[in-house]
């Protein structure tokens, strides 16, 4: 069987230059553990989990099972007046490796939706326990919260919002925490940086925490190249966050599920939101899934004060999907019983000084890393931003790499299951592709 497709018009790509990939389209066929397979037969050793999603590796055979197994049992049951065990057994088993008092879950099947769903339960908590003026939702510059309009609205990624107009009104935004003047090639968590949180206090001055709802941020910044935060930056938010009664949500659809070697960057960095967010790794990607995690004091709010038997007006036909669930709890188990956040945290040491080798490789000009997370920022060329990092990422991809860019810069997010060998391979073939770069 022929895995090229008879024609390549009718499938409208998303964040992909669709004109160059359907001039040259990569195609991949299979996937087992590291590796996928192209459908040239080649083996393409996945530095980047899919897309930060794959984390137990792929082709998992627990996870498989469990869903053809639940598929053939029942396809599909609403949650929506009823449900079915599955959901019940998932939230429970989610609250088990959940921080603090994080104990509810509500379903989504995705990150976005993860995110506009945070910032809903965020406003109407607000109404419902008698602050309805605390409306203004705060999010970051550089941040990535889906593609939903709250998750732009709050996101700051220009091409991102731009083109759709006027977003969510009352919105305002943090500044990013990257300092390459001051923190350039830190190993792990930049030291300088901390005061950033202090806008936040900027922000009350300008608008009245009466006004403001909830504060969104990522714990560590994936999709805009790797922003670590400071030393110190999360806890201070924290603290600035209940001096003013506003909530903390911690968008952890990348971090979450061991990318830092703990089961979410909440823990990692000893800072508990009061929301977190989730998608990606929550099923080991095998079939979509999101939710989002709100305390116990928010949960009980909603059940006290609801003026009307539904106490949240919002939810998914496929929030709780049967399948999902089952790949959840079996991806669940696999991360359990091979102590894959504790692999990744052990391994992440070889991780940090692979990834900071490449220092004197041709045009870096800085890296990062946290966890399993890598960033090689690239010297852009003058007047075609992005235009090297996407010679890398096709030179990698024709070395038998997948790597991700974004902007010029190189972001790394491998499967937790990897070999030092493989870290090897990766640095070995990215400082190939960075000398064949002009
Ligand atoms: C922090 C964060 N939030 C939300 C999303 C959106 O997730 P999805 O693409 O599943 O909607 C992403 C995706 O990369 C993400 O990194």
């Amino acid at each position: 069987m022929s895995t090229t497709p008879a024609t390549l018009e009718n499938f409208w790509m998303p964040f992909t230059p669709n004109r160059a990939f359907k001039a040259k389209p990569k195609l991949l066929v299979s996937a087992k553990d590291m590796h996928y397979t192209d459908s040239d037969g080649r083996q393409i050793l996945d530095a980047t989990s899919g897309l930060w999603c794959v984390n137990a590796g792929h082709g998992r055979a627990k996870i498989t099972e469990a869903i053809q197994k639940q598929a053939a049992v029942m396809d599909f049951a609403p949650t929506f007046n009823m449900a079915h065990p599955l959901a019940f057994e998932f939230a429970h088993k989610l609250a088990g490796i959940l921080p603090g008092d994080l104990k509810k879950v509500f379903y989504t099947n995705s990150g976005s939706e993860s995110a506009d769903t945070a910032l809903k339960i965020a406003l109407a908590y607000q109404r419902n326990r008698g602050h309805a003026s605390k409306t203004r939702l705060i999010g970051r510059e550089r941040a990535y919260h889906g593609v939903g309009f709250g998750g732009i609205s709050v996101g700051g990624i220009v091409r991102n919002r731009m083109y759709f107009g006027s977003l969510l009104t009352g919105v305002d935004h943090l500044p990013h925490t990257h300092d390459p003047k001051l923190n350039a090639f830190s190993k792990g968590i930049p030291e300088h940086g901390a005061d950033l949180a202090d806008n936040l206090e900027r922000l009350v001055a300008l608008h009245d925490a009466s006004t403001i709802a909830a504060v969104i941020v990522e714990p560590v910044a994936g999709s805009t190249g790797v922003l670590v935060p400071p030393k110190g930056y999360l806890q201070r938010l924290r603290a600035l966050c209940d001096k003013h009664d506003i909530l903390l949500i911690f968008d952890e659809v990348i971090t979450g599920f061991g990318r830092l070697g703990a089961a979410f960057g909440a823990d990692y960095f000893g800072v508990t939101p009061d929301i977190i967010c989730m998608a990606k790794g929550i099923t080991n990607a095998a079939v979509p899934m999101g939710a989002v995690a709100v305390s116990n004091r928010i949960y009980d709010t909603f059940m006290q004060t609801a003026d009307v038997p539904i106490e949240l007006f919002h939810g998914y036909t496929y929030s709780g999907h049967p399948l999902a669930c089952a790949a959840g709890i079996a991806t669940l188990e696999v991360y359990e019983e091979e102590a894959l956040f504790k692999r990744a945290n052990e391994i992440a040491p070889y991780w940090q000084e692979a990834m900071h080798s490449l220092r004197d490789a041709p045009h870096v000009i800085d890296i990062r890393n946290l966890g399993l997370i890598g960033g090689i920022e690239l010297e852009s060329r003058p007047g075609a931003t992005t235009a090297r990092a996407l010679e890398v990422f096709d030179r990698c991809f024709d070395k038998g790499l997948l790597i991700r860019v974004t902007g010029d810069i190189i972001a790394m997010s491998p499967p937790l299951i990897l070999e030092k060998a493989h870290i090897d391979q990766m640095v070995e073939t990215i400082r190939a592709a960075l000398k064949e770069t002009t």
